[in-house]
């Protein structure tokens, strides 16, 4: 059998990926800041200083560069930025334009995300997304990022995974604010999507200024995974399947698509500017999702949805599902627009590190298998490049390809972390496949 390598073009981006909240730390000013010290987080921590990217990221940079990974997608921290409303922060500015000009010197590509569910404490305590001014207080935000960073940027993400502060703040009453109000999902939906346009406009406008001969590359980083009936023969399960998929997966990036907010977020009615206002689109793929429906609707924990019985599950009790990748990919081509996969990974906090290296080979063998089919894939950013804040679990989760070391938060390379940088650098190979992951082998190249 021939076992040719798996191979990516050149210019493809070999990214890790981080949300500043989760990794930088010290975000002082904001929302979940505020949530955490209620005592919220399952292992009563607070996100503290995290993995300290925000004093460490030269040691951190470089760590990427020496290992071969040329993207990194972070965020930038609304809280940070602007403290209080009207006041933008220099020395927050600063930082981040050196955090960027440091990625450039070391030739990473960026991927910046303007909202990763954090908010100001002020925008917060004034209704969030839900508050009559958010979207023009998130334009005025965005405006001052773009003015200053623009020229860093590659890859511009508007919104990460706009589903999840909507359901897990505003229907499962889990994240902040901790509501459950189905008028006020609806309304949040419309504003996160007018906060996307109005992020759109601005880029697209500064780009002008700039005299940038390109188009931006602007696009949301979409959760999305995927789901099956528990029994297809089953009309019940079918039906269930429908609507969770399009809840969950096609409503949000349906509406870019048409600049439409569909029932049961609204009745149809349009919002300027939105229809194709993308020119890239995010995946974030983790998991495939049969659903079972719980006995009890539980606050917030996605895994007591999921059948998972006698599947390969990941630390965060996700089932680990590399051919719903390639479907993935299927359906979101189908916006028509290049895809970048902007989050992708399993939590493993075994020594061994072996659930992650599996899950990444096979994951990546998916991805290649769409590419192959002529699917327009640029760029792959891993989640994670460390471990970091896992929002309501803390920091019992482990996702980075490095670990924190207790106490000196030193960066601990796993074995996923050699190993990500040789398939950056030369594909997937045999030779990396059956040293690291060799019972993929057969699944890979055949037997
Ligand atoms: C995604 C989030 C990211 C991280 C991973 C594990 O849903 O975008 O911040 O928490 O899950």
């Amino acid at each position: 059998m021939d076992r040719a390598p798996l191979s990516f073009p050149e210019n493809f981006i070999w990214g890790t990926a981080v949300c500043s909240h989760q990794a930088e730390g010290h975000n002082v000013h904001s929302d979940w800041w505020e949530f955490e010290h209620r005592g919220k987080i399952r292992d009563g921590s607070v996100s503290g200083p995290a993995s300290d990217m925000l004093n460490r990221y030269p040691e951190d940079f470089a760590l990427m560069e020496k290992y071969g990974y040329n993207g990194f997608r972070l965020s930038v921290e609304w809280a940070r930025i602007e403290p209080e409303q009207g006041r933008f922060d220099e020395d927050a500015l600063r930082h981040y334009e050196s955090v960027l000009k440091e990625l450039r010197k070391r030739n990473i590509k960026v991927c910046l995300t303007l909202y990763h569910w954090v908010l100001p404490k002020w925008v917060a305590d004034a209704g969030g997304w839900t508050a009559p001014g958010c979207v023009r207080w998130f334009k005025n935000y965005v405006r001052c990022v773009v003015r200053r960073l623009y020229p860093l940027v590659d890859l511009w993400c508007t919104l990460n995974e706009p589903t999840a502060p909507l359901f897990a703040g505003f229907v499962m009453g889990a994240f902040p604010p901790e509501k459950r109000s189905w008028p006020l999902a609806c309304k949040v939906y419309g504003n996160l999507l007018r906060a996307h346009v109005a992020a759109h406009s601005e880029i697209t406008l500064q780009a002008r200024a700039e005299g940038d001969p390109r188009q931006p590359l602007i696009g949301i980083a979409h959760a999305i995974c995927f789901v099956e009936p528990r029994n297809p023969h089953n009309p019940v399960d079918r039906k269930i399947h429908e609507f969770f998929d399009f809840m969950h997966n096609r409503a949000f990036v349906e509406s870019m698509q048409t600049g439409k907010i569909p029932f049961p977020f609204g009745i149809g009615e349009t919002i300027h500017g939105l229809a194709g206002s993308y020119s890239f689109m995010g995946v974030n793929y983790y998991y495939r999702m049969t659903l079972r429906v719980p006995a009890k609707i539980p606050p917030n924990d996605l895994p007591d949805f999921l059948f998972t019985e006698g599947r390969e599950v990941t630390g965060m009790g996700y089932e680990s599902y590399p051919p719903g990748f390639y479907q993935v990919f299927k359906y979101m081509s189908g916006f028509g627009v290049p895809m970048y996969v902007t989050e992708n990974g399993c939590a493993d906090a075994e020594q061994d590190d072996v659930m992650r290296r599996r899950y990444l080979v096979r994951h990546i063998a998916q991805m290649h298998r769409a590419m192959k089919d002529g699917m327009d894939i640029r760029g792959y950013f891993q989640w994670s490049y460390i471990d970091n804040f896992e929002w309501l679990y803390g920091f019992e989760k482990k996702l980075g390809l490095f670990a924190l070391e207790p106490g000196t938060l030193n960066r601990i390379p796993r074995p996923s972390a050699t190993m990500y940088g040789l398939i950056a650098r030369q594909g997937v190979t045999p030779e990396i496949v059956r040293e690291y992951a060799p019972d993929t082998e057969e699944e890979i190249w055949g037997a």
